[in-house]
């Protein structure tokens, strides 16, 4: 039988994002190729997400035109996964019988068993009873059968045993497929995602994840530095720990871990024995600041380390020095403020006020900001404009936010009511969509006055970059429109349709063209700031290999709009 081909789809945070390729990894190994395009896939699946009704909007559209094409091929499998899965549950199916498997983000590791069954008792239908296929796939065909389900449901979450090793969730992220970078091809993962918490116990009265990825479990250290260490033997050098609330991290030590069924004490931990002796006396708690200093000291082929996103609460002097002691922790924090009313923030149940977020963004930049050598602290945001009940005055004050906490960037959303919330539930949506649209607006133009006078100031510095390769404009110049650019023995190779998720060439396609670099020419490269500033540079076309991926100093000659362009300094010395 054929690998069968799988196109996976993945909207919303970078959390569904490291879920997709832990998923894409897990079936890889199953023996799943994966397509880039859905009309060539057996399998289509949508990792989802239901933070807005935009977001959801998305997924309908996509499952609409999946509904026409199965009526011409009922053995297409469509899978739902991710929050939206969770949150609408089964009626989901009821709106959309072209799905076939639903799974939420808490049960993704049953992914791989729930495709199986669902190709198999397709297959099998259709072998018995070959008509049948024919049928419209709703109610009555024997296809339907094929309906395979996964779901939490957030009240059984919230009751169940929350120890992250209990988890058998942990076994996703644990078995991550971490595959060598093949010299060969000399583009491979350079950057990745470590999940260190799950779910949030925050209930912001607007937010829907609470109820999708259910209550926070903090993941055990030790699985966590391990996961980083096997990251950077494969040659990641960056890496960006992900939780709700990041810097709410603590886990507790004095369990066994239970994992597979097989109970065992904390691998690393200061494990005693004997019958009259604590087995895990010592480190009891490993708190954020501990981790990360963990990371960085443990891990040293990691050259840049950052988290998202941190909860403005509850930031400690102990993570802020941590970041300033530990060289190659960026200096970079994303703290979303979603308002800059009290009143508004009281409504959102944030559990701070603008004078608390404003006392921290101080105490952040009086630890990090070294702009003076070359190292300022970067902060992005995130804002709701026309949440419930939002005035004028309350929209002034945000206003006045945004230009006092000077973000780098920040993300500007206008409040969507989600089913479910306490929002939702409770206060009606009376921001009108056009005062919801000139607040987001007038937001995004000031923001972005604020982003370019940022990049302004980097002019005359000199900064180090991160070299993410040679850049979108150099590759339109060189013909090389889609795909990657991969190196392969001093040829520069095109490949059109890209690789799986897992590192393999998608078997339908494969390379096309071969361009020679032109002798030593020059080349526009980009990468990003520890501070996450775009910056572009020019270096010689030979050295894309050997630059992708390493971090180099370069001297800021002039900034544009929301980028930096400078040239190399030499010599090159690392940090
Ligand atoms: N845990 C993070 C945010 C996760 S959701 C934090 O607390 O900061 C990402 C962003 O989506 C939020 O910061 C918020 O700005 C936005 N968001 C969440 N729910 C929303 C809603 N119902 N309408 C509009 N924006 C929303
Ligand atoms: Fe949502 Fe608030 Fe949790 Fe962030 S902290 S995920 S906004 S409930
Ligand atoms: Fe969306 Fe779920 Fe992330 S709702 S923002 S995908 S946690």
């Amino acid at each position: 039988m054929s690998r069968r081909a799988v196109y996976l789809e993945t909207f919303g945070c970078q959390m569904n994002e490291l879920d997709s390729e832990l998923v894409a990894g897990a079936l890889a190994r199953l023996g799943y190729a994966f397509t880039d395009s859905p009309d060539a896939a057996d399998v289509v699946l949508y990792n989802t997400c239901s933070v807005r009704e935009h977001a959801e909007q998305k997924v309908w559209s996509r499952l609409g035109e999946m509904a026409v094409r199965k009526k011409l091929d009922p053995a297409l499998v469509v899978g739902v996964l991710g929050c939206m899965a969770e949150r609408d549950g089964v009626d989901l199916i009821r709106r959309m019988p072209v799905v076939d498997v639903m799974c939420g983000p808490g049960e993704l590791d049953k992914l791989p068993g729930l495709l199986d069954n669902a190709v198999r008792t397709k297959e099998s239908l259709a072998g018995d009873d070959a008509p049948g296929v024919h049928d419209e796939p709703g109610a009555g065909s024997p296809l339907r059968s094929a309906r395979q389900v996964a779901l939490q449901g957030s009240a059984s979450r919230r009751s169940a045993t929350l120890a992250a090793a209990e988890d058998n969730l942990e076994l996703l992220d644990l078995s991550r497929s971490i595959s060598p970078i093949d010299s060969s091809e000399g583009v491979s993962k350079r950057s990745a995602y470590v999940r260190i918490t799950r779910g949030c116990n925050k209930f912001c009265t607007y937010c829907v994840v609470p109820f999708t990825r259910g209550a926070e479990v903090h993941r055990p250290p030790d699985h966590i530095v391990e996961e980083c260490r096997r990251l950077a033997d494969s040659g990641v050098v960056e890496v960006t720990l992900l939780g709700q609330t990041v810097n709410h991290y603590r886990f507790e030590h004095g369990a066994a871990v239970t994992v597979g069924g097989l109970t065992q004490p904390q691998k690393g931990r200061s494990y005693k024995g004997g019958h009259d002796r604590d087995p895990f006396a010592g480190e009891r708690v490993t708190t954020f600041a501990d981790l990360l200093a963990r990371i960085h000291e443990e891990v040293p082929g990691i050259q840049r380390l950052r988290f998202v996103t941190s909860y403005p609460r509850d930031f400690g002097d102990d993570v802020l020095e941590v970041m300033r002691d530990h060289p190659r922790i960026c200096r970079y924090v994303h703290v979303p403020a979603q308002s800059g009313s009290d009143r508004v923030l009281a409504k959102m149940n944030r559990g701070y006020t603008i004078g608390e977020y404003e006392e921290f963004l101080a105490r952040a930049r009086a630890h990090l900001d070294q702009p003076e050598i070359g190292r300022p602290l970067m902060v992005s945001g995130d804002i709701i404009v026309g949440f419930p009940t939002e005035t004028d005055e309350d929209y002034e004050a945000t206003v006045g936010l945004l230009r006092r906490a000077r973000y780098k960037n920040c993300f500007i959303f206008k409040y969507s009511p989600r089913p479910g919330t306490v929002a939702f539930d409770r206060i009606a949506d009376d921001v009108p969509e056009a005062v919801k649209r000139r607040r987001n607006n007038e937001l995004l133009a000031i923001q972005s006055e604020i982003s370019d006078s940022i990049a302004r100031e980097q002019v005359g510095r000199e900064v180090e970059v991160f070299v993410e390769g040679v850049s979108k404009a150099q590759q339109k110049r060189e013909g090389l429109t889609h795909g990657d650019i991969r190196k392969a023995g001093g040829a520069i190779t095109l490949t059109i349709g890209g690789r799986d998720p897992a590192g393999n060439m998608d078997p339908g396609h494969g390379a096309v063209a071969a361009a020679e670099p032109e002798g030593d020419t020059t080349a526009q490269f980009s990468g990003r700031t520890e501070g996450d500033l775009i910056v572009f540079f020019d270096g010689p076309s030979s050295a894309r290999g050997s630059l992708t991926g390493k971090t180099v100093r370069v001297r800021v000659d002039r900034a544009d709009r929301l980028s930096l362009h400078g040239s190399l300094v030499e010599p090159q010395g690392s940090r």
